[in-house]
């Protein structure tokens, strides 16, 4: 049996996991092993993702907890080293682009570790975001590289990534937002819906936590007034990030807005799912909310200059937005005016499938 460690650490990888982890347990010769590095550890950021997926405990649980980059980082690495030690994996497979993505290949690349990226490629240009740094170093040192999108293969090729590392398998996250639409029937919709007071297609969903949004203090308050402005024409339901939460306590932001502005803490995937598939639509500045809507076909605003994810604009529902056009944008989804879009090649719900596949030939040495 193949020993493969399948490593998480914050709430994006949780659902990119779990499809991988499910076609691995079904696939001879693989034994997939679940560590969570600890990067989250409130429980609606990390254990309601668990329970949602209807994943196991994980195998090893690092505790890395949060801290400055460099100290989140290097615990990680630290942890991880011990582990890998031990386990002596025949593959380390890493997802997305936090911390803990970049902190686990590293170290298993040292150890003579193969490594695996799921969600390989993807670019933003815009090296002021930590997401960037780290999905640059982990591909540039992963053995096989999992692409979601033929813009994900064209950077890594003009990169230098040899062609034989890299496989466009699709978007793994889709496999878990195709499998959970099945278990939210319309009776669980509409009582999740009526319990935030909202009724169905008339609410604006809302995320925000990247630093660029949410760590300086002019930027959040305009940014807050702005959704409190919005909610006076349609309620806005705001799940709001521990970080965002902590930044709006720490910089004493006035927080009395009208009460059509719902403030309410992050909520689990299962919920979650069931409120972006319900609702007028999404402004956020997440990657994979921006993926979720474009196969929703919901209109997505993102709040950000760039996004490493066009494709969910060229052939999705989202538009890039800033302070300057927001409000424009806003009123043209309101007013039914927003394109319809279409579902990317091979976000089909069957990437896990594919992926397994090839890992298998990998480690088997064929
Ligand atoms: C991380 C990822 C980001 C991803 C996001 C999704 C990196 C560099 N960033 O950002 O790409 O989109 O997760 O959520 O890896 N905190 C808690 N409880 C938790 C987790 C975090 O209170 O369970 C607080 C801590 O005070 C921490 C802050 O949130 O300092 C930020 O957490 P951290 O993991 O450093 O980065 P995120 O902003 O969550």
């Amino acid at each position: 049996m193949s020993k493969i460690l399948l490593v998480v650490g914050a709430r994006p990888n949780f659902m990119k996991m779990a499809p991988l982890y499910f076609e691995m347990v079904k696939t001879p010769g693989l034994d997939p092993r679940i560590l969570h590095t600890g990067q989250h550890y409130d429980y609606v950021m990390s254990q309601a993702f668990f329970e949602d997926l209807q994943l196991p405990q994980p195998h090893h649980f690092l505790g890395a907890g949060s801290g400055s980059h460099a100290e989140q980082t290097a615990r990680i690495m630290v942890e991880f080293e011990k582990v890998a030690l031990t386990e002596n994996p025949d593959l380390v497979v890493v997802f997305g682009d936090v911390n803990s993505t970049v902190a686990c290949s590293l170290t298993a690349k040292k150890l003579w570790i193969p490594v695996a990226h799921v969600e390989a490629g993807l670019r933003s240009f815009d090296e002021t975001m930590p997401e960037e740094i780290n999905r640059r170093v982990t591909d540039a040192i992963s053995d096989l590289l999992f692409t979601p999108s033929p813009d994900g293969d064209a950077h890594l090729i003009h990169e230098g990534v040899p062609e034989h590392k890299i496989h466009q398998v699709g978007n793994i996250m889709i496999d878990s937002l195709v499998a959970i639409l099945t278990k939210i029937d319309q009776d669980h919709q509409n009582r999740i819906v009526q319990r935030f007071g909202l009724t169905k297609q008339r609410y604006v969903l809302v995320t925000l936590h990247r630093p660029s949004n949410v760590d300086e203090r002019d930027g959040l308050e305009q940014i807050l007034r702005y959704l409190n402005q919005l909610a006076s024409e349609v309620p806005v339901l705001f799940p709001i990030h521990p970080r965002t939460r902590k930044n709006i306590e720490t910089m004493g932001i006035d927080v009395s807005f009208r009460e059509e502005l719902r403030i309410v803490e992050p909520l689990r995937y299962r919920e979650f799912i069931t409120l972006e598939k319900n609702a007028a639509f999404v402004l956020t500045d997440s990657g994979g909310i921006q993926e979720e809507t474009t196969y929703l076909g919901l209109p997505c605003l993102t709040l950000r200059p760039n996004t490493e994810r066009p494709i969910t604009v060229t052939e999705g529902t989202n538009e890039l937005v800033d302070m300057s056009t927001i409000e424009r944008q806003s009123a043209r989804i309101l007013a039914g005016r927003w394109k319809s879009g279409k579902i990317p090649s091979l976000w089909d719900g069957r990437t896990a499938e594919r992926i397994a596949k090839i890992v298998a030939r990998y480690v088997s040495g064929k």
